[in-house]
């Protein structure tokens, strides 16, 4: 299905719209692709509440300066704003674009650099504000999370799961789009308190990584092992199996990593306090039976999930032993998705 057809030789009218659109974590991670920014195996993940980005997009026509010009926290980004002029032109069906000059302002609630992906929620944010744009041109009324996903998905694959709250699948129902899954009330206020262990530019971008997976010889038994888990996760999801998840989280944050490591050009994103932490979340867990758990992206930060009915013992737990570790701790939950401004 073409979902940009109904968009096409549209004539471009001024417009301006914000979005807020939040970050997301990987509980079965996106990690290879198949053709353009398709995934090599589904993905699921959990929507955040309190890490979004914010933006504002204006569409000025008869402009004399056609193009992007971006403001990340009030400051001029001209790198950004290539790629996300790139990105629009990418979209080879939209001629209008050729006349209109395209003004972001976007500001994160999250400090760039912390293991939260400002990708996923940067580029939802930015792909929501022009699908409103789209269907305000086209009069086009359906499907209107469904074309955001997809166009999210065109400029960051796991930025196609942030337009929905709470768990989200992409990969299964389709390759082209994300769809939110079905969660078990108990499980509808996960936690998330990600600990920065590191501020640090990383030295492999994502979508370096994600090309080191198409002549690595795990690649297939990693895409298998991602489909086994995919396939766990939305069981015991929709069970309230906590046990469940967190073996299925921590096995796939473990085998993100360990693909970096035994890649034909091998790199690790992890930090001695990454390994540090995870000791010490595994012995905290043995002695108090807790249900702590964390994942990784891709990055040394540790997201680390736990449910509601926890918090108190589990918050003590980080603040007083895992937060010497870290150079800061951010508290996060699962959310209800992105709004309109
Ligand atoms: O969306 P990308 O291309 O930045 O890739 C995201 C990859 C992971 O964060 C490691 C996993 C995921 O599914 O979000």
């Amino acid at each position: 299905m073409n979902f940009l057809a109904p968009f096409e030789s549209l004539s471009p009218v001024p417009f301006e719209t914000t979005w807020r659109s939040p970050a997301n974590i990987a509980f079965v991670k996106y990690w290879g692709k198949k053709g353009h920014q398709l995934p090599a195996n589904p993905s699921l993940s959990m929507t955040l509440k309190n890490c979004f980005t914010e933006t504002r997009v204006r569409f000025e026509v008869g402009t004399a300066r056609p193009g992007v010009e971006l403001l990340l926290n009030g400051v001029r980004q001209d790198k950004f704003a290539g790629k996300i002029e790139t990105y629009l032109r990418s979209l080879a069906s939209m001629p209008w674009l050729e006349n209109v000059q395209v003004l972001v302002e976007t500001r994160n609630t999250f400090p760039h650099g912390t293991g939260i992906a400002s990708s996923a929620s940067g580029l939802s944010a930015f792909a929501l504000g022009l699908t409103d744009y789209l269907f305000h041109l086209s009069g086009v009324k359906v499907d209107f999370f469904r074309t955001a996903s997809y166009l999210s998905r065109l400029a960051s694959g796991s930025a196609s799961r942030s337009v929905y709250g709470g768990f989200v699948s992409w990969g299964e129902e389709s390759d082209l789009y994300a769809s939110p899954v079905g969660v078990h009330p108990e499980l509808a206020h996960l936690r998330d308190s990600v600990l920065v262990v590191s501020g640090e530019e990383k030295a492999v971008s994502s979508t370096a990584g994600h090309g080191r997976m198409s002549d690595h010889a795990y690649a297939e038994a990693r895409f298998a092992q991602a489909r086994t888990n995919y396939q766990r996760t939305l069981a015991a999801l929709s069970a309230g199996d906590l046990t469940e998840i967190g073996a299925v989280l921590e096995s796939e944050a473990l085998s993100l990593h360990a693909m970096m490591l035994t890649a034909p050009s091998a790199f690790t994103l992890m930090r001695p306090n990454t390994l540090a932490a995870i000791e010490m979340i595994w012995a905290f867990r043995r002695e108090t039976q807790l249900p702590l758990y964390f994942t990784l992206d891709a990055g040394p930060n540790l997201h680390l999930i736990y449910p509601e009915s926890s918090q108190h013992k589990i918050r003590t737990f980080i603040a007083h032993e895992l937060s010497p570790l870290a150079l800061t701790v951010i508290d996060d939950e699962c959310g209800e998705g992105p709004v309109k401004c």
